[in-house]
Protein backbone atom coordinates (compact mmCIF):
# COMPACT_ATOMS: atom_id res chain seq x y z
CA UNK A 1 0.00 0.00 0.00
CA UNK A 2 2.65 2.41 1.02
CA UNK A 3 4.78 1.41 -2.25
CA UNK A 4 1.75 2.56 -4.57
CA UNK A 5 1.43 5.75 -2.74
CA UNK A 6 4.63 6.52 -3.09
CA UNK A 7 4.59 5.47 -6.21
CA UNK A 8 2.29 8.39 -6.90
CA UNK A 9 3.33 11.40 -5.30
CA UNK A 10 6.93 10.53 -6.95
CA UNK A 11 10.41 10.62 -6.10
CA UNK A 12 12.74 13.75 -4.54
CA UNK A 13 16.27 14.07 -3.93
CA UNK A 14 17.37 16.28 -0.68
CA UNK A 15 20.63 17.65 0.12
CA UNK A 16 22.24 18.13 3.33
CA UNK A 17 19.60 15.46 5.00
CA UNK A 18 21.49 14.18 8.40
CA UNK A 19 19.83 16.98 10.20
CA UNK A 20 18.11 20.56 10.94
CA UNK A 21 16.14 21.23 7.85
CA UNK A 22 16.87 18.90 5.42
CA UNK A 23 16.02 16.09 8.50
CA UNK A 24 12.94 17.92 9.10
CA UNK A 25 11.78 18.07 5.35
CA UNK A 26 12.36 14.59 4.76
CA UNK A 27 10.60 13.15 7.65
CA UNK A 28 7.32 15.11 6.43
CA UNK A 29 8.05 14.07 2.74
CA UNK A 30 8.09 10.57 3.67
CA UNK A 31 5.04 11.29 6.01
CA UNK A 32 3.09 12.38 2.86
CA UNK A 33 4.03 9.50 0.57
CA UNK A 34 7.36 11.07 -1.84
CA UNK A 35 9.92 8.32 -2.17
CA UNK A 36 12.35 10.16 -0.48
CA UNK A 37 16.17 9.87 -1.49
CA UNK A 38 18.48 11.49 1.12
CA UNK A 39 21.83 13.18 0.56
CA UNK A 40 24.14 12.10 3.57
CA UNK A 41 28.03 12.59 3.35
CA UNK A 42 28.64 9.92 6.08
CA UNK A 43 26.97 6.77 6.21
CA UNK A 44 26.35 6.23 9.21
CA UNK A 45 24.07 9.60 9.00
CA UNK A 46 21.69 7.47 6.23
CA UNK A 47 21.36 4.43 8.86
CA UNK A 48 20.11 6.81 11.48
CA UNK A 49 17.38 8.73 9.39
CA UNK A 50 15.91 5.30 8.34
CA UNK A 51 15.91 3.84 12.23
CA UNK A 52 14.10 7.51 13.58
CA UNK A 53 12.01 8.70 10.65
CA UNK A 54 11.54 5.57 8.11
CA UNK A 55 12.93 2.58 6.55
CA UNK A 56 11.36 3.71 3.17
CA UNK A 57 13.71 6.65 2.79
CA UNK A 58 16.98 6.19 0.05
CA UNK A 59 19.96 7.36 2.07
CA UNK A 60 22.48 8.70 -0.86
CA UNK A 61 26.09 9.49 0.54
CA UNK A 62 26.27 12.81 -1.67
CA UNK A 63 29.12 15.51 -0.90
CA UNK A 64 28.06 18.34 -3.04
CA UNK A 65 31.48 19.73 -3.21
CA UNK A 66 32.71 16.42 -4.88
CA UNK A 67 32.21 15.37 -8.45
CA UNK A 68 32.46 11.99 -7.87
CA UNK A 69 30.25 11.87 -5.19
CA UNK A 70 27.30 13.53 -7.51
CA UNK A 71 27.95 11.64 -10.20
CA UNK A 72 27.55 8.21 -8.31
CA UNK A 73 24.11 9.53 -6.35
CA UNK A 74 23.05 10.56 -9.99
CA UNK A 75 23.82 7.33 -11.59
CA UNK A 76 22.42 5.57 -8.13
CA UNK A 77 18.89 7.28 -8.23
CA UNK A 78 18.47 7.53 -11.69
CA UNK A 79 18.73 3.59 -11.26
CA UNK A 80 16.12 3.36 -9.08
CA UNK A 81 13.60 5.42 -10.56
CA UNK A 82 14.30 4.87 -14.47
CA UNK A 83 11.68 6.92 -16.84
CA UNK A 84 9.78 8.30 -14.30
CA UNK A 85 12.09 10.68 -13.17
CA UNK A 86 12.72 12.81 -10.14
CA UNK A 87 9.25 15.56 -9.15
CA UNK A 88 11.65 17.10 -6.64
CA UNK A 89 15.02 18.30 -6.19
CA UNK A 90 15.60 20.52 -3.25
CA UNK A 91 19.07 21.86 -2.74
CA UNK A 92 18.97 22.26 0.94
CA UNK A 93 22.81 21.46 2.53
CA UNK A 94 24.64 24.64 3.80
CA UNK A 95 27.17 26.21 5.66
CA UNK A 96 27.92 29.44 7.50
CA UNK A 97 30.97 31.13 7.46
CA UNK A 98 31.43 33.91 9.63
CA UNK A 99 33.77 36.60 10.33
CA UNK A 100 34.84 40.05 9.18
CA UNK A 101 35.76 40.23 5.55
CA UNK A 102 39.43 41.33 6.25
CA UNK A 103 39.52 37.81 8.15
CA UNK A 104 38.09 35.29 6.62
CA UNK A 105 41.21 33.08 5.13
CA UNK A 106 40.53 32.64 1.04
CA UNK A 107 40.21 29.05 1.67
CA UNK A 108 37.28 29.52 4.07
CA UNK A 109 35.60 32.16 1.81
CA UNK A 110 36.50 29.03 -1.07
CA UNK A 111 34.57 26.48 1.20
CA UNK A 112 31.67 29.17 1.45
CA UNK A 113 31.12 29.25 -2.54
CA UNK A 114 32.08 25.81 -3.19
CA UNK A 115 28.81 24.26 -0.85
CA UNK A 116 26.84 27.00 -1.04
CA UNK A 117 26.83 27.89 -4.40
CA UNK A 118 29.09 26.13 -6.67
CA UNK A 119 27.79 22.46 -5.10
CA UNK A 120 24.14 23.31 -5.74
CA UNK A 121 24.75 24.24 -9.01
CA UNK A 122 26.45 20.82 -9.76
CA UNK A 123 23.87 19.25 -8.05
CA UNK A 124 21.35 20.78 -10.50
CA UNK A 125 23.18 19.85 -13.89
CA UNK A 126 23.54 16.36 -12.45
CA UNK A 127 19.59 15.49 -11.78
CA UNK A 128 18.10 17.66 -14.39
CA UNK A 129 17.46 15.02 -17.04
CA UNK A 130 15.74 13.13 -13.97
CA UNK A 131 13.73 16.40 -13.22
CA UNK A 132 12.62 17.06 -16.97
CA UNK A 133 11.30 13.65 -17.33
CA UNK A 134 8.76 13.87 -14.79
CA UNK A 135 8.81 17.85 -15.41
CA UNK A 136 9.99 17.84 -11.94
CA UNK A 137 10.94 20.61 -9.71
CA UNK A 138 13.88 22.29 -8.50
CA UNK A 139 13.65 24.26 -4.77
CA UNK A 140 16.70 25.99 -3.47
CA UNK A 141 16.64 26.61 0.53
CA UNK A 142 18.42 30.65 0.12
CA UNK A 143 18.33 32.89 3.11
CA UNK A 144 17.72 36.92 3.40
CA UNK A 145 21.15 37.38 3.56
CA UNK A 146 21.03 36.74 -0.30
CA UNK A 147 18.93 40.09 -0.23
CA UNK A 148 20.12 42.28 2.31
CA UNK A 149 24.27 41.50 3.32
CA UNK A 150 24.72 41.10 6.98
CA UNK A 151 27.96 42.94 8.42
CA UNK A 152 30.33 39.87 9.27
CA UNK A 153 28.45 37.90 7.60
CA UNK A 154 29.95 39.34 4.62
CA UNK A 155 30.97 35.75 2.81
CA UNK A 156 27.74 34.05 3.51
CA UNK A 157 25.67 36.74 2.56
CA UNK A 158 27.57 36.60 -0.95
CA UNK A 159 27.19 33.38 -1.41
CA UNK A 160 23.16 33.20 -0.66
CA UNK A 161 23.19 36.57 -2.96
CA UNK A 162 24.58 34.57 -5.80
CA UNK A 163 22.56 31.50 -5.29
CA UNK A 164 19.65 34.06 -5.94
CA UNK A 165 20.49 35.39 -8.76
CA UNK A 166 21.59 31.63 -10.01
CA UNK A 167 17.77 30.57 -9.46
CA UNK A 168 16.44 33.60 -10.99
CA UNK A 169 18.11 32.55 -14.11
CA UNK A 170 17.06 28.82 -14.01
CA UNK A 171 13.35 29.38 -13.70
CA UNK A 172 13.64 31.43 -16.96
CA UNK A 173 15.70 29.30 -18.53
CA UNK A 174 13.67 25.95 -17.55
CA UNK A 175 10.12 27.54 -17.81
CA UNK A 176 9.52 25.80 -21.33
CA UNK A 177 10.51 22.17 -19.56
CA UNK A 178 7.69 23.02 -17.02
CA UNK A 179 10.77 22.74 -14.23
CA UNK A 180 9.66 25.49 -12.20
CA UNK A 181 12.15 26.66 -9.82
CA UNK A 182 11.54 28.30 -6.29
CA UNK A 183 13.95 29.37 -3.53
CA UNK A 184 12.68 29.43 0.07
CA UNK A 185 13.73 32.57 2.76
CA UNK A 186 13.88 31.20 6.39
CA UNK A 187 14.19 33.27 9.28
CA UNK A 188 16.28 32.10 11.84
CA UNK A 189 15.92 28.28 12.59
CA UNK A 190 16.70 25.88 15.57
CA UNK A 191 19.42 24.27 13.73
CA UNK A 192 22.96 23.42 14.47
CA UNK A 193 24.33 25.54 11.98
CA UNK A 194 24.88 27.92 14.01
CA UNK A 195 27.37 26.28 16.57
CA UNK A 196 28.74 24.44 13.48
CA UNK A 197 30.02 27.98 11.88
CA UNK A 198 30.64 28.90 15.71
CA UNK A 199 32.90 26.44 16.30
CA UNK A 200 34.48 26.16 12.99
CA UNK A 201 35.31 30.26 13.00
CA UNK A 202 36.66 29.38 16.75
CA UNK A 203 39.23 27.32 14.93
CA UNK A 204 40.12 29.68 12.00
CA UNK A 205 40.78 32.49 14.41
CA UNK A 206 43.32 30.80 16.60
CA UNK A 207 45.37 30.86 13.33
CA UNK A 208 45.15 34.63 13.18
CA UNK A 209 47.31 37.56 14.29
CA UNK A 210 46.43 38.60 17.54
CA UNK A 211 46.71 42.02 16.39
CA UNK A 212 44.20 41.74 14.07
CA UNK A 213 41.73 40.15 15.59
CA UNK A 214 42.18 42.57 18.38
CA UNK A 215 41.07 45.44 15.73
CA UNK A 216 37.71 43.63 15.31
CA UNK A 217 37.05 42.39 19.24
CA UNK A 218 34.59 44.81 20.05
CA UNK A 219 32.41 44.25 16.96
CA UNK A 220 32.35 40.66 17.28
CA UNK A 221 31.57 40.81 21.16
CA UNK A 222 28.69 42.89 20.38
CA UNK A 223 27.81 40.80 17.45
CA UNK A 224 27.94 37.78 19.51
CA UNK A 225 25.83 38.70 22.38
CA UNK A 226 23.21 40.04 20.18
CA UNK A 227 23.52 36.52 18.32
CA UNK A 228 23.06 34.88 21.53
CA UNK A 229 19.77 36.90 22.00
CA UNK A 230 18.53 36.19 18.91
CA UNK A 231 15.05 34.03 19.04
CA UNK A 232 15.47 30.87 16.89
CA UNK A 233 11.66 29.39 15.23
CA UNK A 234 11.14 25.63 14.62
CA UNK A 235 12.15 24.29 11.21
CA UNK A 236 8.55 23.50 10.67
CA UNK A 237 7.85 26.50 9.27
CA UNK A 238 10.73 26.22 6.56
CA UNK A 239 9.91 22.61 5.87
CA UNK A 240 5.77 23.78 5.21
CA UNK A 241 7.08 26.06 2.62
CA UNK A 242 9.17 23.28 0.94
CA UNK A 243 5.89 21.36 1.01
CA UNK A 244 3.81 24.09 -1.12
CA UNK A 245 6.75 24.86 -3.31
CA UNK A 246 6.66 20.59 -4.35
CA UNK A 247 2.91 20.02 -4.27
CA UNK A 248 1.07 23.47 -4.74
CA UNK A 249 -0.63 23.65 -8.41
CA UNK A 250 1.15 26.85 -9.18
CA UNK A 251 4.45 27.41 -6.80
CA UNK A 252 5.96 30.82 -5.71
CA UNK A 253 8.87 31.86 -6.95
CA UNK A 254 9.85 33.00 -3.62
CA UNK A 255 8.31 32.07 -0.12
CA UNK A 256 9.60 33.67 3.18
CA UNK A 257 9.63 31.40 5.78
CA UNK A 258 9.66 32.51 9.71
CA UNK A 259 9.64 35.56 11.59
CA UNK A 260 11.00 39.06 10.25
CA UNK A 261 11.85 37.67 6.46
CA UNK A 262 9.47 39.62 4.67
CA UNK A 263 10.87 42.49 6.28
CA UNK A 264 14.25 42.01 5.10
CA UNK A 265 12.75 42.05 1.74
CA UNK A 266 11.62 45.41 1.92
CA UNK A 267 14.92 46.74 4.22
CA UNK A 268 17.06 46.26 0.75
CA UNK A 269 14.70 48.98 -0.88
CA UNK A 270 15.82 51.45 1.21
CA UNK A 271 18.95 54.10 0.46
CA UNK A 272 22.39 52.06 1.61
CA UNK A 273 23.59 54.24 4.82
CA UNK A 274 19.86 54.28 5.78
CA UNK A 275 19.91 50.31 5.47
CA UNK A 276 23.71 50.11 6.98
CA UNK A 277 22.68 52.39 10.02
CA UNK A 278 19.19 49.94 10.31
CA UNK A 279 21.48 47.33 10.67
CA UNK A 280 24.67 48.47 12.71
CA UNK A 281 21.91 49.12 15.02
CA UNK A 282 19.69 45.78 14.97
CA UNK A 283 23.54 44.34 15.47
CA UNK A 284 24.00 46.24 18.35
CA UNK A 285 27.56 47.78 17.04
CA UNK A 286 26.53 51.43 15.98
CA UNK A 287 28.96 52.76 18.25
CA UNK A 288 31.52 50.37 18.24
CA UNK A 289 34.66 51.86 17.99
CA UNK A 290 38.01 49.84 16.82
CA UNK A 291 40.79 49.21 19.46
CA UNK A 292 42.90 51.54 18.64
N1 LIG B 1 19.04 27.56 10.31
C1 LIG B 1 18.79 28.76 9.85
O1 LIG B 1 18.52 29.71 10.62
C2 LIG B 1 18.81 29.04 8.36
C3 LIG B 1 18.41 30.32 7.93
C4 LIG B 1 18.43 30.60 6.58
C5 LIG B 1 18.83 29.62 5.68
N2 LIG B 1 19.22 28.39 6.13
C6 LIG B 1 19.67 27.41 5.13
O2 LIG B 1 19.00 26.18 5.33
C7 LIG B 1 19.82 25.12 4.83
C8 LIG B 1 19.88 24.01 5.88
O3 LIG B 1 20.55 24.52 7.01
P1 LIG B 1 20.25 24.02 8.50
O4 LIG B 1 19.96 25.23 9.29
O5 LIG B 1 19.32 22.87 8.51
O6 LIG B 1 21.73 23.57 8.93
P2 LIG B 1 22.36 22.16 9.34
O7 LIG B 1 21.53 21.50 10.37
O8 LIG B 1 23.79 22.45 9.65
O9 LIG B 1 22.24 21.33 8.00
C9 LIG B 1 23.06 21.57 6.90
C10 LIG B 1 23.25 20.29 6.14
O10 LIG B 1 24.13 20.56 5.03
C11 LIG B 1 25.04 19.47 4.95
N3 LIG B 1 26.27 19.80 4.24
C12 LIG B 1 27.25 20.67 4.58
N4 LIG B 1 28.25 20.63 3.67
C13 LIG B 1 27.88 19.71 2.74
C14 LIG B 1 28.48 19.19 1.58
N5 LIG B 1 29.70 19.59 1.17
N6 LIG B 1 27.81 18.25 0.86
C15 LIG B 1 26.59 17.81 1.27
N7 LIG B 1 25.99 18.23 2.38
C16 LIG B 1 26.63 19.17 3.11
C17 LIG B 1 25.32 19.09 6.39
O11 LIG B 1 25.85 17.80 6.42
P3 LIG B 1 26.77 17.27 7.64
O12 LIG B 1 25.80 17.00 8.74
O13 LIG B 1 27.43 16.08 7.07
O14 LIG B 1 27.72 18.39 7.97
C18 LIG B 1 23.92 19.20 6.99
O15 LIG B 1 23.21 17.99 6.81
C19 LIG B 1 21.17 25.75 4.49
O16 LIG B 1 21.25 25.97 3.10
C20 LIG B 1 21.14 27.07 5.24
O17 LIG B 1 21.94 28.06 4.65
C21 LIG B 1 19.23 28.08 7.45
Amino acid sequence: MATTTQAQRGAVLLTGAAGGIGAATIRRLDALGFQVFAGVRKSSDGERLQRDISVRITPVLLDITDDASIAQAAEIVTRAVGETGLVGLVNNAGIIVEGPVELVPIEEVRKQFEVNVIGHIAVTQAFLPLLRKARGRIINIGAPTGLVSFPYLGMLSASKAALESVTDALRSELRSFGISVSLIEPGAMQTEIFQKSAASSQQVRQQLSGELLQLYAPALAAVAKTSASQQLENPDVVVAAIVQALTSRSPKTRYFAGRGTRMIAVLRLLPDRARDGLLLRALGIANTQPVS
